[in-house]
């Protein structure tokens, strides 16, 4: 009898938890998996406490650590992202503070940056200023739900950054909120094609005809896939789908490994000015570091011919994320950014170009120290895929390219994308975006710099450990 009270009693808490998990709208992962999401929420807040007794510490996980993670959890939360009692950090590098920093009546806003020239060869109709300093890198609807980049445009919107549509081109979900687009002109030319797979000049002046479309992007290369496209199976390519990526419905899309029109710095340099020319908007051209010598002959190109030059690079780190790729591909193909980011900055410089080409640096760029980090080695922009996603409630499951995301972000069954609320997640992408603002600017003012615009790479150094940490003399 007792017992049967006791269950009765059991049965009906957990049917109140799961009520309440499925009406709430903050958390996608207690939406999607009721009363079981609670295990992944008692572990992460007890978990610290048990620091002292698990085995993996909390800068082991892979492609990002616990620390960096909570620091976006907790920033797009907008929860404190104070620290007691020190730092786990181990860093490989640290900023020079000023003896004398900023006071706080000296620190400036950013001010904004000029993206494209209007006079002059290589100018385009409407050069774009640029509000901030940290925004969405390309990732497709397809590779991500419709609530993810729905979720995305709004935050964009709300933070004044902007969004790029990646390779899969451009839907409704991206223009919703009204954010700045950038449109990416992938290998395949997803939504701006003729049936054959060549660019069609009638739908990029279509495109560009929406205010929104700010730049276009030609991708060579991201990091995960260098030499590779993508491949879309049929079953994927649902009539939604077809008609925003300009293939036939039901069919296996697949990309090119590059533009078959572009094969040589020439054809680059002049499908730059072709795209430019017909959309008046600026055009930027991402790419991964393979052979430095390509940037230097590239490069040279532009000063050589300004009507080639693109008005932006980005510069993907062969570290960089994917919806999915090929392991050699993602493991051992492309300069880290770390490497990548200084070469083409000095490159760029010694061409004359430092006004001319404008440099977004992006790849594990999550954090404010790697953001400040590559704002001091040349970078005029960071941009991140990875950091809006976990901004969203991405856990890091892995799973991208299955369709089977627990937290709904690239999801493609309904049930798991409904899980996740685009009103609650649009604030959440704000609040990442300015929080990472606002600290990397803290960090230019212990440097002794009024905004991050005067950050260059005196502000920052390696650090060299040596046994303990410390180094060691040898006399
Ligand atoms: C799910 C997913 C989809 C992506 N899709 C594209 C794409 O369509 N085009 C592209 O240029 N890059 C794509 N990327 C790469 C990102 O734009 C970015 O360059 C890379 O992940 C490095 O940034 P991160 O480390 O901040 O993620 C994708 C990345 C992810 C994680």
């Amino acid at each position: 009898m007792i017992f049967g009270l006791v269950l009765i009693c059991i049965l009906a808490g957990l049917a109140a938890v799961y009520l309440h998990d499925v009406r709430q709208t903050q958390h996608t992962i207690l939406r999607n998996f009721p009363v079981l999401g609670h295990v992944r929420y008692f572990a992460e807040t007890w978990g610290e406490y048990m620091r002292q007794y698990q085995y993996l510490p909390d800068w082991a996980e892979r492609p990002f650590n616990r620390l960096e993670r909570s620091w976006v959890y907790r920033s797009a939360k907008g929860v404190s992202n104070l620290v007691s009692f020190g730092s786990e950090n181990v860093p490989s590098f640290v900023f020079r503070n000023a003896a004398f920093p900023v006071l706080d009546e000296e620190k400036r806003g950013y001010p904004g940056k000029l993206i494209g020239i209007a006079t002059g060869p290589g100018a385009c109709r409407e050069p774009y200023v640029a509000k901030h300093f940290f925004n969405i890198s390309g990732m497709s609807y397809g590779a991500l739900s419709h609530a993810a980049v729905t979720s995305l445009s709004r935050g964009a919107k709300l933070a004044g950054i902007w969004m790029s549509t990646g390779e899969g081109g451009l839907s409704k979900f991206h223009l919703d909120g009204g954010a700045d687009i950038v449109m990416q002109i992938g290998t395949a030319k997803y939504g701006l094609r003729t049936q054959d797979g060549a660019l069609s000049e009638d739908r990029l002046r279509e495109v560009a005809g929406y205010p929104q479309i700010k730049m276009f992007e030609v991708k060579l290369a991201q990091g995960a896939k260098p030499g590779k496209g993508g491949v879309l199976p049929g079953a994927k390519v649902s009539a939604e789908i077809a008609a925003i990526r300009g293939i036939p419905e039901g069919q296996d899309s697949i990309s090119p490994n590059r533009h078959r029109d572009i094969g040589s710095i020439a054809e680059l340099g002049g499908f730059i000015a072709r795209v430019r020319e017909i959309t008046g908007k600026p055009v930027g051209v991402k790419f991964v570091v393979g052979d430095p010598g390509y940037v230097d002959e590239w490069f040279a190109d532009c000063a050589a011919h300004p009507e080639h030059a693109p008005d932006y690079v980005q510069v993907d780190g062969g570290e960089g994320g994917t919806g999915a790729a090929p392991a050699p591909l993602a493991d051992y193909v492309g300069l880290p950014v770390t490497q990548a980011l200084p070469i083409v900055a000095a490159i760029r410089d010694e061409h004359g170009l430092h006004d001319r080409i404008r440099i977004i640096a992006s790849a594990k760029l999550i954090t404010p120290d790697k953001v400040a980090w590559a704002l001091c080695m040349g970078a005029d922009f960071v941009s991140s895929a990875r950091g809006f996603m976990f901004a969203m409630g991405c856990i890091q499951a892995m799973k991208c390219g299955s369709g089977k995301c627990p937290t709904g972000v690239t999801a493609v069954d309904p049930k798991l994308i409904a899980g996740l609320d685009p009103a609650d997640k649009a604030v959440r992408v704000a609040n990442y975006a300015r929080r990472l603002a606002d600290e990397v600017e803290m960090i230019a003012h212990s440097c002794g710099l009024p905004d991050v615009t005067g950050f260059a790479p005196k502000h920052v150094t390696e650090i060299e450990r040596g046994v303990g940490g410390f180094r060691a003399h040898s006399g």
